[in-house]
């Protein structure tokens, strides 16, 4: 599990706010260059790779964006006000370190006087990046500058958290499929999409440039195995789970049927999933054009949308030889 983690770990650290996706997308073009035919990169900024085969054309689709923090405007006191790109926690964003693009950081706080951390608006937050004045704070960021959680990633045996596993897990998943895949039995266009957490904006234009007969979606997941967590049969260190539905997506039963048999055939621990709230790129492609037979491979993971996204490599590997099967037939 060595390679897959060390490529996780690469990718979780690396920059990547959503909407500002240029330097993971160099990070991930630089791994990939190797191991297929072409790499292009369209107008909404996805990473689009191409693997000639001979059969099916299949879009694997994987975000690399990140949810953040967005400057609207800065304070007489150097204060910057933020509001969310993507869907934040407040109660898990309060007093924590978060790293804008450049690398300035910053302690991303909230007014005292009537706050709710449940209830009250992003609008009562703030980052305080030590400036000292507007004039102070404009010489490190400018309005429009998106910041994420610092990259605090960590080893827990042989799992691993941190802030981006949403969805660099998928990322490195799909990377490291490219790495083993050796058939020519299909095409594979590999898209490393932009945009996923604002409404699968980037999946959306990547799945009509690309016109596949089939696509794959490879994101995380909640899981429902801690205390009193949330009602889901999605358990972590389990397996790779097979998506049957989520609220983006009804997943085509014969994709479901396939990847659960690529998963079976490789021997890779599996899962089924469906999730009650929450969408991903798969839902997109699905809609495209005349319709897209889709499926989604999603990788277990705790505390989706904190600072500490907590994902098991097992899974991710089961995932990994579940896609190199299903692309390989
Ligand atoms: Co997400
Ligand atoms: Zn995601």
């Amino acid at each position: 599990m060595q390679t897959i983690k060390d490529t996780l770990l690469t990718l979780a650290r690396a920059y990547g706010a959503t909407g500002r996706e240029s330097n993971i997308a160099s990070t991930i073009r630089g791994m990939i260059e190797p191991y297929v035919d072409e790499i292009t990169t369209d107008a909404l900024g996805n990473l689009i790779a191409t693997r000639k085969g001979a059969g099916k054309k299949i879009m694997v689709a994987a975000h690399m964006d990140h949810i953040g923090f967005i400057v609207t405007h800065i304070d007489k006191k150097g204060f910057l006000r933020v509001h969310n790109v993507g869907g934040i926690n407040r109660a898990n964003s309060l007093n924590r370190r978060v790293v804008f693009a450049n690398g300035v950081n910053g302690v991303l706080s909230h007014e005292v006087e009537d706050f709710n951390p449940a209830s009250s608006p992003m609008s009562k937050l703030f980052i305080d990046i030590g400036a000292r004045s507007r004039e102070e704070a404009e010489a490190m960021v400018d309005v429009g500058d998106v910041a994420v959680y610092a990259p605090d990633v960590f080893e827990m045996g042989q799992r691993v958290s941190g802030p981006a596993m949403d969805n660099r897990a998928g990322c490195a998943l799909l990377v490291e499929a490219l790495k083993a895949l050796e058939s020519r039995e299909n095409t594979v266009v590999a898209v490393f999409t932009t945009q996923e957490e604002v409404g699968l904006r980037g999946a959306a234009v990547a799945a009509y440039g690309v016109a596949p007969d089939e696509g794959v979606a490879l994101d995380v997941t909640l899981c429902g195995d801690t205390p009193k967590g949330v009602k889901i049969s999605v358990e972590l260190g389990a397996g790779i789970a097979v998506k049957v539905m989520d609220s983006s997506l009804i997943c085509a039963p014969s994709m479901v049927k396939a990847l659960e048999s690529a998963a079976e055939r490789a021997g890779a621990k599996h899962q089924r999933e469906v999730l009650t709230g929450g969408g991903t790129d798969a839902g997109a492609i699905a809609q495209s054009r005349g319709g897209v037979p889709s499926g989604v491979l999603s990788i277990p993971c705790r505390y989706v949308h904190s600072a500490a996204e907590t994902v098991d490599l097992s899974d991710m590997e089961a995932g990994v030889k579940t896609l190199v099967e299903y692309l390989s037939h």
